[in-house]
């Protein structure tokens, strides 16, 4: 058995050992927490990067965690509680999710009386062998459930015997010092040496924690997000290159060792101004890391759900639509013209980049993703 695999065998009994109800503080669990969103996150990105044809990756490690371990986890349901509190944090995070059933299911009685609470779902029946039905209200949940953010989720359901789980989300980040609405303006991001797409470009010059690694010829910047309760963390290689040798690098040891180099400096950023919107059908990675046996048709025991052991997770959503914006508090003019801003290094995001959103108090990993091909219109080839 891999590391891997031991790693997710340890969180799966860490989120099934805990009766729900059970109240204990989160900081007893925070370096739980951190160990396991961060394992987590790691491995379901490297499964997903090796997918083909796949660009953006955009995935909460916290709330896999919590949807996969139908029995909550005291201390994850109230980290998510706390993360996505939008008056502590100011931040805009919407997470709804739902467990649709196929139509012959008959919900035990017990899921249906406690499944918004202790498992954080809605729930409902639904037809998939009609799929354009099927697909259609999945949507118009998502796209209701995020104010609009997320309209599409999938174009089609290809297992239709089984339960099919989705999160959908809506994440906005606001940023400790917003950028000014006026500092924006068209350029072109590379998503690869020869194809180009114009997005708008913010841009703002600041005190953030930077690290250039010179061996590995790349940029880490940290920005701190509303009131420093969690950070944007940037992983950029120096100039347009496929993403796979940056990702190759990236572990937890790798991050920490970045993460212990950062020094506080003027540098002077530039992100796309996007929203990017992803939707991951998780069934298959969850199944090739041994996450979950609720995948497994021949193992899978949601009987808890149904009753009996006739049901298993035939496909599982997570959907996502984050807004890369301006908006965040209002910046400290003090610095403004003093020595502190000046000779700024660069960090010029107009080609693929890793990025991560770390939460301060607990180190978990509440996103990790890529950016490699931003919305935008393909410009034209220059000479
Ligand atoms: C959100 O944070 C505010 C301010 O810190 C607090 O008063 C409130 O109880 C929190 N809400 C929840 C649901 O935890
Ligand atoms: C939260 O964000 C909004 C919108 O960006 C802003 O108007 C408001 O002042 C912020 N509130 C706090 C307490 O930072
Ligand atoms: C974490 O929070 C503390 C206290 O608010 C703050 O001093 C520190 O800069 C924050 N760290 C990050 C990485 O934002
Ligand atoms: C079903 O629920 C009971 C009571 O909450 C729990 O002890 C048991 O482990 C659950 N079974 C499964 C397969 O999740």
């Amino acid at each position: 058995m891999g590391a891997a695999n031991m790693a997710a065998l340890c969180l799966l009994a860490i989120l099934a050992g805990t009766a729900v109800g059970e109240e204990r503080k989160l900081s007893s669990h925070a370096a739980t927490l951190a160990d396991n969103s961060a394992n987590l996150a790691f491995n379901l990105y490297h499964n997903m990067a090796k997918e083909k044809d796949l660009e953006n990756i955009l995935i909460s490690p916290v709330v896999v965690a919590s949807s996969l371990g139908l029995h909550l986890h005291a201390g994850l349901s109230e980290l998510l509680t706390e993360v996505s509190n939008s008056t502590a944090r100011n931040v805009t995070w919407k997470i709804s999710g739902r467990l649709y059933g196929p139509s012959s299911v008959n919900f035990a009685e017990a899921f249906v009386k406690s499944s918004k609470k202790h498992y954080n779902y809605e729930h409902s029946k639904i037809n998939f062998r009609d799929k354009r039905s099927a697909v259609k209200s999945i949507n118009e949940w998502a796209s209701k459930s995020t104010d609009g953010k997320l309209p599409e989720v999938t174009k089609d359901v290809d297992k239709t015997d089984g339960a099919m789980i989705i999160n959908a989300m809506f994440f906005k980040p606001h940023w400790d010092e917003m950028f000014h609405h006026k500092m924006v303006d068209n350029r072109g991001f590379l998503v690869t040496r020869s194809f180009h797409v114009s997005v708008p470009m913010m841009h703002r010059t600041g005190l953030y924690h930077f690290h250039e690694d010179t061996e590995n010829r790349l940029y880490v910047l940290s920005m701190p997000l509303a009131h420093k309760k969690s950070s944007m963390i940037l992983i950029m290689p120096y100039h347009v290159e496929p993403l796979d040798r940056l990702e190759k690098l990236l572990t937890r040891k790798q991050l920490n060792s970045w993460l212990g180099k950062l020094e506080e400096r003027a540098v002077a950023v530039s992100l796309p101004k996007v929203s990017m919107e992803v939707s991951h059908d998780l069934q298959k990675h969850l199944g090739e890391l041994g996450l979950t046996e609720a995948v497994d048709k021949t193992k899978a025991d949601l009987s808890n759900i149904s009753g009996k052991k006739d049901l298993y997770l035939a496909n599982v959503f997570h959907a996502s639509a984050l807004e890369w914006d301006t908006h965040g508090n209002p910046f400290d003019t003090s610095i403004f013209g003093s020595e502190k801003l000046k000779d700024p290094k660069l960090f010029y995001a107009d080609h693929p980049f890793i990025f991560l959103v770390k939460d301060n108090m607990t180190d978990s990993i509440l996103f990790i993703g890529r950016l490699q091909r931003p919305k935008g219109e393909k410009m034209r080839d220059e000479l």
